[in-house]
C-alpha cells in the first residue's frame, strides 16, 4: 500500500521539478517576495483635454501615410488606409495655453471602410508632479463621430506599472476646415 502511494508521488513529482542532476534555468527566476502583494490597488480617474493641432507651423499631428485607393476610380470616402502621427498636449482646460498635464504620442490609423473608425495606438506621458515620465499605453478603436468612444488602456510604467483600465473620448471642438479637434478624456485606471 505504501509502496504504490510512493511510487504515485514520484510519478507526480517526476513531471513537475527538472530530474536530478539537471540544472535550474538561469534565465528564469520568481520574483519573492512579490513587492506587489502588499499594497493596494486603487483607481483612479483623470481628465485632460487633447488637443490634434493640424493648422498653424507647427502642427501636433501629421500625415505619415496617405489613404491609398481600394477602388481605382474614387477614393475611399472615409480615406480608410491613412495614418497620423500625433504629438498632442494633454491640458487641464479645453483652451489651447490651457496649464500642460502630459502629452499623447503615437498614431492613429483609418481603420474602417464605412465611417470614421481609428485605430488608436497611443501613450499618454504624464509631465506633472509625481506621475512626471510614467506613460499610460491605450489601444483601441475610435469611431470620431459618436459621441463617448471607449478604449482600453492595456498598460503603463512608473508609477503606472501593471496598469489596466479604459478611456471615455468626447469630442470637445472640431473644425472641419482646419481638422484641428480638441477632445475631453476621461481616464479611468487601476493603478497600485
Ligand atoms: C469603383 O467605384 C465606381 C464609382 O462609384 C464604381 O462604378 C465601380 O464599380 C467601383 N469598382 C469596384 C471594384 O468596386
Ligand atoms: C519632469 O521630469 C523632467 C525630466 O526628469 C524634468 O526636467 C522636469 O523638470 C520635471 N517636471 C516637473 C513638473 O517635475
Amino acid at each position: 500500500m505504501a509502496g504504490i502511494f510512493l511510487l504515485l508521488l514520484l510519478a507526480v513529482t517526476s513531471q513537475t521539478s527538472p530530474a536530478a542532476g539537471e540544472t535550474p534555468p538561469t534565465f528564469l527566476k520568481s520574483v519573492k517576495p512579490n513587492p506587489m502583494s502588499h499594497l493596494t490597488e486603487k483607481l483612479s480617474h483623470f481628465r485632460f483635454y487633447w488637443h490634434d493641432v493640424a493648422s498653424g507651423p507647427t502642427p501636433s499631428v501629421i500625415n505619415i501615410v496617405k489613404p491609398p485607393s481600394t477602388n481605382k476610380t474614387v477614393p475611399s470616402p472615409t480615406m480608410f488606409g491613412a495614418v497620423n502621427m500625433i504629438d498632442d498636449a494633454l491640458t487641464e482646460g479645453p483652451e489651447p495655453g490651457s496649464k500642460l498635464l502630459g502629452r499623447a504620442q503615437g498614431f492613429y490609423g483609418i481603420a474602417s471602410q464605412e465611417e470614421v473608425g481609428l485605430l488608436m495606438a497611443m501613450n499618454f506621458v504624464l509631465l506633472t508632479g509625481k506621475y512626471n515620465g510614467s506613460t499610460l499605453t491605450i489601444l483601441g478603436r475610435n469611431p470620431v463621430f459618436e459621441k463617448v468612444r471607449e478604449m482600453p488602456v492595456v498598460g503603463g510604467s512608473g508609477v503606472f506599472r501593471f496598469a489596466r483600465g479604459y478611456v471615455q473620448a468626447s469630442t470637445h471642438t472640431f473644425d472641419g476646415k482646419t481638422g484641428d479637434a480638441v477632445v475631453e478624456y476621461n481616464v479611468y485606471v487601476l493603478h497600485y
